[in-house]
């Protein structure tokens, strides 16, 4: 039996409640064949362990980390100020402010301290993961071949999606 490749991808979540939204991440980078580890740490209830993870990434093999949280959504920008790994950001959706609180939390960091902010939820989880997957493809000519046949076969749908439609209309 071929050995388990070591994760790659640190997702690291403010709350298992963004676990829901946190697996299209994990399963968009299992569709490139990338491991994660997925941890739950948080930026306020558990700030020693977040920073301790953060200063850790590298060494431990990690080569970007994704961190997801909501509300005041501080987990990214502490984990980027703890690492030189890049931080890619997915604000989840809160409870009161639709997700403009953690947008705007996650995405205005000061000079120096970059968290690449994707959008709030499902999309911003799948497009973290693939931005990721870009990242990790500079230098990986294998990556990067899978990276071309999936804008292929996304413009493939779309193509096909539109000529069911045209079919549909003229029908
Ligand atoms: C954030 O607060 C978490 O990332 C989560 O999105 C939100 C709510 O957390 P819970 O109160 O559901 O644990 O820190």
């Amino acid at each position: 039996m071929a050995a388990k490749k070591k994760p790659t991808v640190a997702i690291v979540m403010g709350s298992k409640t963004d676990w829901p939204v946190m697996e299209f991440t994990r399963n968009t980078l299992k569709e490139f064949g990338i491991e994660s580890t997925v941890k739950v740490m948080s930026a306020h209830r558990t700030p020693h362990e977040a920073v301790e993870f953060a200063e850790g990434a590298a060494k431990n093999g990690y080569k970007v980390i994704i961190g997801a949280a909501g509300g005041a959504a501080h987990l990214c920008g502490v984990l980027a100020g703890h690492t030189i790994l890049p931080v890619v950001g997915v604000p989840v959706k809160g409870w009161a402010l639709d997700g403009m609180d953690s947008l705007l939390s996650t995405v205005q960091m000061p000079k120096g301290v970059p968290v690449a902010t994707v959008a709030i939820g499902k999309a911003g989880a799948i497009n973290a993961a693939i931005l990721a997957v870009q990242m990790m493809a500079i230098g990986d000519p294998a990556l990067k071949r899978k990276l071309t046949a999936f804008k292929k076969s996304m413009a493939a749908e779309v193509i096909a999606a539109d000529a069911e439609l045209q079919k549909e209309l003229e029908g």
